[in-house]
């Protein structure tokens, strides 16, 4: 870090995972920070509330990771946190050489000046809602799964609906699920052992060069295997009429979680009903293949979420694959210009949007060194919304947000200094193999925990102390609880100790 960035103030949005891990990062890094979260408490999405103006998790909804590779790298969290204070704007003050933040608290709109920013208010906070024909002659109650506390027909099934569908059973008379296509059941344990654990760091270095240099293959075999998984996963077969498949396929979609509901599906308490189309009546609804339904109560939209950038309007651009062959294809909403889905070109020195997945990632994050001029920035965006629009094209549910991993990953660990290529191949990874192979082993056959990344020793950013206790516990630790999970090591006489 120079030292011109050691004085310099960064304004971050938001409390949750991502928002906590930027604000401890920056700090850590030199940088003086003010963290706005307009809640009264940190947690994100993940700290429970009854008001329906916040997107929360539910009080029965479990993390789909478990906790040995969605924690903290380290300790502790920080304390200097604005809370009630709702930013409103953020746009570049008039001489283009830093920031405007205007947040409102308690009634009072101020506006603070910032040379950086970091967004990570979270990606998943308007409901998403749509409208059906002849919405307005229904009675009954439509609710959005963000305001859902209790109800009946439910439209989409993903994770929400795997929340929201056994929460209602117990407490409705009849349950259905109107959906419009297949969906993965995936499980989040299998034989007793979280699946999560079966990913490790050198499993995923294999999946993203097999996925980058023979996509095709990886796409049949994932094509071929995955329905396989999925019907296995339940000890009764998975009926037609419930219509799971044909499954989507795992590459353009997120895996998502609704184990609880296939057996309701099977016991017939509840029933699958082919797409909503529209409303008929005061309580009735139309489905695709024309079944009527009548006396509905409630019907409850899991239909997803969608980031709100608004207060980012100034100066987040978003555009649509430029290509003529691919705009025909795209169909989709206008997509965000930023580099790596992280930067804004045109600010990327001072601005970061942080409104990626898995919070066990976002802990090795801070402002990136060595970003490509903004020409470059602007031509890789291009290229990857040609990339994005091909997924489209074959899937128009396909995640617009998708990052292609090999390219990513690797460009993260580089940027954060996380010294992660010292468990692979090349020089580095022989060099930590021969200093210490147990460790190098562990690191890369054990527990993917995000300690790993603050374990090396590479000048860019700081390691952690504990680090490599941490790694070790947490191994320790999985093998007590999941014995079936095969660690290749024992570390109760343990020697190593070695930091690189
Ligand atoms: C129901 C649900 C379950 C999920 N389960 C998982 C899971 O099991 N595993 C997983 O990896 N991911 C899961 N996700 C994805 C989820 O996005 C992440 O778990 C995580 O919460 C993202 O963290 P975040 O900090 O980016 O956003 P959030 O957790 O949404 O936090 C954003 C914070 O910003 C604050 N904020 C928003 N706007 C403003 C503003 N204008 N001013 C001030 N503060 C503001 C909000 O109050 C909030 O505290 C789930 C998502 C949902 C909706
Ligand atoms: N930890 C957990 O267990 C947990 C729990 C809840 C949520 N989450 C996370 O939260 C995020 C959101 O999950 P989600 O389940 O709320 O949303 P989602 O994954 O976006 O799924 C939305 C569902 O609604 C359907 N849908 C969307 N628009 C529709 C429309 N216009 N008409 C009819 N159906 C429509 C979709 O069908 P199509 O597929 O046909 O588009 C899909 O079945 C995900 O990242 C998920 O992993 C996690």
């Amino acid at each position: 870090m120079d030292s011109e960035s050691v004085k310099a103030t960064v304004a971050v949005t938001g409390a949750g995972p991502s928002g906590l891990c930027m604000h401890k990062t920056l700090r850590a890094d030199g940088f003086c920070v003010t963290l706005y979260e307009w809640r009264k408490n940190v947690g994100g999405l993940w700290a429970y509330s009854d008001n329906p103006a916040y997107t929360t998790a539910l009080p029965v909804t479990r993390a789909n990771l478990s906790k040995f590779t969605c924690g903290f790298a380290d300790f502790p969290i920080p304390d200097r946190i604005c809370f009630e204070a709702s930013v409103q704007l953020v746009r570049r003050n008039e001489a283009d050489t830093g920031w405007l933040v205007t947040v409102e608290k308690h009634g009072r709109v101020e506006t603070a000046e910032f040379d950086k920013v970091a967004l990570c208010h979270g990606y998943q906070t308007k409901a998403s809602i749509p409208t059906f024909e002849g919405q307005d002659k229904f009675e009954g109650t439509i609710l959005h799964s963000q305001a859902y506390r209790k109800k009946v027909v439910v439209v989409g099934l993903f994770s929400t609906a795997g929340d929201v569908i056994p929460d209602l059973m117990p407490v409705a008379s009849k349950v259905y699920v109107s959906h419009r296509r297949g969906a993965l059941p995936f499980r989040r344990y299998r034989n007793g052992t979280p699946n999560d654990l079966g990913i490790t760091w050198r499993r995923r270095q294999l999946d993203q060069f097999l996925t980058k240099y023979l996509p095709r293959p990886c796409k049949w075999v994932a094509g071929a295997a995955i329905p396989v998984l999925c019907r296995r996963a339940f000890d009764f077969k998975l009926d037609p009429a419930w219509r799971l498949e044909p499954f989507p396929s795992i590459t353009l979609n997120l895996p998502q979680f609704f184990e609880l509901v296939p057996p309701y599906l099977h016991d017939g308490s509840l029933t699958s009903l082919h797409d909503l189309t529209r409303f008929t009546g005061p309580k009735s609804l139309e489905f695709a293949d024309g079944t009527v339904l009548d006396d509905v109560d409630a019907v409850v939209l899991c239909t997803g979420y969608a980031a709100d950038w608004s207060i980012a309007a100034p100066f987040v651009e978003n555009s649509r694959p430029s290509h003529a062959t691919a705009t025909q294809r795209y169909g989709g909403l206008p997509l965000y210009r930023l580099y790596m889905n992280l930067f804004p070109p045109r600010y990327a020195d001072s601005c970061v949007v942080v409104c990626y997945h898995a919070f066990g990632k976002s802990n090795g994050f801070s402002f990136a060194d060595g970003l490509p001029s903004r020409e470059a920035m602007e031509e890789h965006i291009d290229a990857h919304q040609q990339w994005i629009a091909a997924r489209w094209a074959a899937d128009c549910s396909a995640d617009t947000s998708a990052v292609k991993q090999w390219e990513f990953q690797q460009w993260l660990h580089h940027a954060a200094g996380t010294g992660m290529e010292s468990l692979g191949w090349g020089l580095k990874g022989w060099l930590f193999w021969l200093k210490d192979r147990r460790m190098y082993n562990l690191m890369n056959h054990g527990v993917e925990t995000a300690h790993l990344f603050s374990f090396f020793e590479t000048g860019r950013r700081p390691t952690w102390d504990g680090a490599l206790e941490a790694v070790i516990h947490q191994n320790e630790v999985v093998r007590e609880m999941f014995p079936v999970k095969d660690i290749p090591w024992s570390f109760g006489d343990s020697e190593s100790t070695s930091k690189l």
